[in-house]
C-alpha cells in the first residue's frame, strides 16, 4: 500500500489529505471541529500523508489544525508542507527570497509543532527571485535537518524542474491533474519518470466537480471561490456534467461512488504516487480514502477511457 517518496526513506498512502479546505478561505461553512474530525478521520481512514502550506489560512490556520488534531500521531505521519508565497491584504504575494524561506519555515515547524517538516515544496517559482537562489535556500534546509526532503510545485517546465535540481535534489513534484487535465503526461510526468521524482497531484477531483455532487442547477454560494474557474461557468459546465453522468454509470456497475472511481483511475496512473484529496468534512475524505483499496480492472479503464475522449480535454488553468 505505501508508497516510496522518490529516492527519500518517506513512504506514504496513494490518498493524501488535502488541507486547503479547513484553512477555510475559499471553502465555505468550514468549522474548526468539523476540520478536526477530518482530521482524525483521515487518519482513521488509514492515510499517513498530509498536505499542507504556509499559505493555507491567513494565520496559518492549516498547519495549526493538522498540529492540534495529530500531533500525538506525529511519528505515524508524513506532513509536506510549503514555502514561497504568503498572504498580504489578503492577496497572494509569491516570494522566493531565501531569507523568506528561512522564515517561512521557522514559522511553520512552530504551527505544526514539530521539529521538522517531512517534506517541504517550494509552492511556486517567485518571477523575481532566480530559482537557483530559491534552491539553494531549500538545500540549506535540508542539510540543517529542518527538513527530510524537498518537493517542487507549479513549475509548468520541465526546464524549471533541471535548473532547481542542479541546486537540490527534488523528491517530489506538485503539479495539477486529472482525467480532464492531463497536460503533465507530455512532458513534466515522464520527467519526473526518469529522475525518479514522486508526483503527487493536486485537484484530483477537478475542486469536488468529479465527484458528482454538484447539481446541473446548483446556486453558487457569492462566497464559493470555485466559481471563477471557466470549467465552473457556460458550456464547459454542461460539457463536464455529461461526462460526469457517463462516470456514474461506470461507477454503479462496480458498485462505488464517482468520486471514488476518480481517486482510484488516479493513483492508479503510471508515474502518480499519491493525489491530494481535498476534504472538509468526515465523510468525503473517508469515501476517498477508500478508493485505496479500490483496483479498476482493465474494462472499467477502458471504459473511462472512452468517456474521456468524448468529453475532450479541458483548457487548464493553474492555482498559481
Ligand atoms: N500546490 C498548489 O498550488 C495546490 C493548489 C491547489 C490545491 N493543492 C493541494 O491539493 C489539495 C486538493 O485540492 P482542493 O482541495 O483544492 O480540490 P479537490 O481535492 O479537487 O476538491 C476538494 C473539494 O471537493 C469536494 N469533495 C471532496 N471530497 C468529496 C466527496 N467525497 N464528496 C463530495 N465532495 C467532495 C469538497 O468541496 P465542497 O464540500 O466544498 O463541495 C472539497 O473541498 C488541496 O487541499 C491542497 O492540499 C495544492
Amino acid at each position: 500500500m505505501l508508497r516510496q517518496l522518490g529516492r527519500s526513506p518517506l513512504n506514504v498512502t496513494p490518498v493524501a489529505m488535502g488541507c486547503w479546505p479547513i484553512a477555510g478561505i475559499t471553502s465555505i461553512n468550514v468549522t474548526e471541529a468539523e476540520s478536526l474530525s477530518t482530521l482524525s478521520a483521515a487518519y482513521d481512514a488509514g492515510i499517513n500523508f498530509f498536505d499542507t502550506a504556509y499559505l493555507y489560512g491567513y494565520e496559518g490556520e492549516s498547519e495549526r489544525l493538522i498540529n492540534r488534531a495529530l500531533g500525538a500521531k506525529r511519528d505515524d505521519i508524513v506532513i509536506a508542507s510549503k514555502c514561497g508565497i504568503h498572504w498580504k491584504d489578503h492577496k497572494q504575494v509569491k516570494d522566493g527570497r531565501p531569507e523568506t524561506i528561512r522564515s517561512e519555515c521557522e514559522a511553520s515547524l512552530k504551527r505544526l509543532g514539530t521539529d521538522f517538516i517531512d517534506l517541504y515544496y517550494l509552492h511556486a517559482p517567485d518571477p523575481s527571485t532566480p530559482l537557483e537562489e530559491s534552491a539553494a535556500a531549500l538545500q540549506d534546509l535540508l542539510e540543517s535537518g529542518k527538513v527530510r526532503a524537498i518537493g517542487v510545485s507549479n513549475f509548468h517546465t520541465v526546464d524549471k524542474y533541471e535548473t532547481f535540481a542542479r541546486v537540490c535534489p527534488i523528491t517530489a513534484a506538485q503539479p495539477h491533474y486529472n482525467m480532464l487535465q492531463r497536460e503533465i503526461e507530455l512532458d513534466q510526468l515522464p520527467w519526473c519518470r526518469e529522475q525518479e521524482v514522486s508526483t503527487v497531484v493536486y485537484w484530483p477531483l477537478m475542486k469536488g466537480f468529479l465527484a458528482g455532487k454538484l447539481a446541473r442547477d446548483h446556486q453558487w454560494d457569492p462566497r464559493d471561490g470555485r466559481q471563477k474557474y471557466p470549467i465552473f461557468q457556460g458550456d464547459q459546465w454542461v460539457k463536464t456534467h455529461d461526462f460526469v453522468d457517463k462516470l456514474r454509470e461506470i461507477a454503479a456497475d462496480i458498485h462505488c461512488s464517482i468520486a471514488q472511481l476518480v481517486t482510484a483511475w488516479t493513483i492508479q496512473r503510471p508515474g502518480i504516487t499519491a493525489a491530494l484529496l481535498g476534504a472538509k468534512r468526515p465523510e468525503q475524505i473517508q469515501e476517498t480514502a477508500a478508493a485505496m483499496f479500490l483496483s479498476l480492472s482493465q474494462e472499467t479503464l477502458d471504459r473511462i477511457d472512452v468517456a474521456i475522449k468524448k468529453r475532450g480535454e479541458v483548457i487548464s488553468r493553474a492555482a498559481v
